[in-house]
């Protein structure tokens, strides 16, 4: 199966383009920027934004499944330059899902758990969706146009905060912990802001085995098996790599909300019936926590000034 995975540089498209790899599939990765780095090379640049290009190179290439990965991902970036990431995440989407309805491809789009306001009790997959970001919104917009585009083989996955390691070592919550760490720059986290995270290799897991099931179509709900505060999460982390707990602030959401502004406190997924249908099992925040590695870039600083390295043994 010949697989074309859009955002492949990305934290979860890399993980992604791995597991096509590990399991017999041809992964023909795309991303945005040059592919300067050695570990791209096997990669296409390509601008989602280019119709003419996108639709052209789907044409030649003609793949069996398209996944999109691509996106501007984080709420700030977005809200930096809404216009443009609207472009990516909501009109890429729609215009892949039309190229591979017509190339007669199984077609995997990602979203998240922003698409809802964060209230008590887990969200299931057709509950009502109320946004409170702009992110939110337009991944939210994206869901509609590509489940409205067709209702055969295709799959959107809604995903919850990932953990992992990225190919630039700068996207997921430990990197970004121990990048701060290094800068000296405050590190406040909230105890009162709970997700319910899961690793972009277990998710790619989950994605690959999709391909695979081209009987599961719709709208699905994945994320770990485990609740946890932002706070806690960032604990377990300086744990993992043999910080002490003086790095992070301990702050509260409810009483921060005029600085950083209205975020979902309580993201948690019900996972049935996706969890009941595949073979992938939802992992521990032990798990995810224990594969996390230093990015490379960071490795001279990290074995100088951590307070205990000898806590980081690298599973093999
Ligand atoms: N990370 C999370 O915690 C999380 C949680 C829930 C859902 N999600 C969703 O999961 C998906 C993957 O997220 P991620 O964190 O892996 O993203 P990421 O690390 O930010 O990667 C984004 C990818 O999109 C590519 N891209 C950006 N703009 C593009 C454009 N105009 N044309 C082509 N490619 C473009 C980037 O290429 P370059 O590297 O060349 O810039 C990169 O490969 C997204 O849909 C995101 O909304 C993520």
């Amino acid at each position: 199966m010949k697989v074309a995975l859009f955002g492949a540089s990305g934290l979860l498209g890399w993980s992604i383009h791995h597991e096509l790899e590990r399991r017999g599939f041809q992964s023909c990765g795309y991303l945005l920027g040059e592919k300067q780095e050695k570990r791209f090379q096997s990669f296409r640049s390509l601008d989602l934004r280019n119709e003419q290009k996108v639709t052209r190179e789907l044409l030649d290439l003609w793949p069996d499944a398209i996944i999109n990965c691509a996106a501007v991902s984080s709420p700030d970036a977005v809200n930096k330059n809404p216009k443009l990431a609207d472009e990516i995440n909501v009109d890429a989407a729609q215009r892949l899902v039309e190229i591979s309805a017509h190339l007669g491809a199984r077609f995997v789009h990602i979203s998240t758990d922003m698409v809802f306001e964060g209230r008590d009790e887990p969200y299931r997959s057709t509950d009502r969706p109320c946004p409170l970001s702009e992110y939110g919104k337009q991944k939210l917009n994206a869901e509609k146009r590509v489940l409205a585009a067709t209702d055969e083989n295709v799959v959107v996955l809604r995903i919850t905060l990932l953990n992992g390691n990225s190919p630039r070592g700068n996207r997921s919550p430990h990197e970004r912990i121990l990048e701060c760490i290094k800068n000296k720059d405050p590190l406040i986290l909230f105890d009162d802001e709970y997700r319910q995270p899961c690793s972009a290799d277990n998710v790619a897991s989950v994605i690959v085995e999709l391909l695979e099931r081209p009987n599961l179509n719709g709208l699905f709900h994945w994320a770990g098996s485990d609740v946890i505060s932002r706070y806690e999460l960032g604990i377990k982390i300086l744990d993992r790599f043999g910080f002490s707990s003086k790095y992070i602030t301990k702050s509260s959401l409810l009483t921060e909300i005029n600085r950083v502004g209205q975020r979902p406190s309580n993201l948690t997924f019900e996972l049935a019936p996706l969890v009941g249908k595949i073979k992938t099992k939802p992992e521990s925040i032990a798990e995810q926590v224990e594969n996390l590695k230093v990015p490379n870039d960071l490795f001279s600083w990290y074995r100088m000034h951590a307070d205990d390295p000898t806590k980081y043994i690298l599973r093999i």
